[in-house]
């Protein structure tokens, strides 16, 4: 399953041109259907564009004729070669808590651990050896995610916020971060 756009992902792009503009390499994680790679290419040098699911990359190289954006298969940094410095990265990532009857294709997409934020804690961990000395992370979560906690892991690896956006939805809220 490719997650289909929704609106985290509308969020997250608005906030892009601001952050993207004028910079050299540019990485968006978890990428999925490749819409805000798109974005982020009409701003800058280069987008590497990655996902773990297989099968969101074959559809953004078949559908996705950009000569500035790479999509490439890679689990987190598993596939970022230590020489690839990015000016900014972009993560709208999976962030709500393990929900056993959604099914697991799904999940891929939109769980992002027992608790919620596991993944942004194991994407914050690796994420400073790939940023540039002046490099901005643009990270999404959800109330559901835990701020408390998202805070938490933001500070215990080094880095410090700034809130961009915020917007309520049904049963949550969802937040834009930048993160230096
Ligand atoms: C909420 S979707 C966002 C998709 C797209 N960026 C958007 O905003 O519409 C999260 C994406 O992260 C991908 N993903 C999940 N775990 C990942 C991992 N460990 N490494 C890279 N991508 C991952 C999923 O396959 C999915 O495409």
């Amino acid at each position: 399953m490719i997650y289909e756009p929704a609106e985290d992902s509308l969020l997250l792009k608005k906030h892009i041109k601001h952050y993207a503009l004028g910079k050299n390499l540019v990485l968006d994680m978890g990428t999925g259907s490749g819409l805000l790679a798109v974005e982020a290419a009409g701003y800058v040098h280069k987008v590497i564009a990655v996902d773990i699911n297989p099968e969101a990359i074959k559809h953004c190289r078949k559908t996705i004729k950009k000569s500035n954006i790479e999509f490439r298969q890679s689990d987190l940094f598993s596939n970022i070669q230590k020489d690839e410095i990015f000016d900014l990265i972009i993560f709208n990532p999976p962030y709500l808590p393990l929900d056993k009857d959604e099914p697991e294709d799904s999940q891929l997409a939109t769980t992002g651990g027992r608790k919620g934020y596991e993944l942004i804690q194991k994407f914050l961990s690796d994420a400073k050896a790939y940023l540039a000395e002046k490099g901005e992370i643009l990270l999404l979560f959800s109330s559901l995610t835990g701020i408390n906690d998202v805070n938490r892991i933001i500070f215990k690896n080094g880095f410090t916020y700034n809130e961009v956006a915020r917007q309520h939805l049904f049963f949550e809220d969802i937040i834009v971060y930048i993160l230096k």
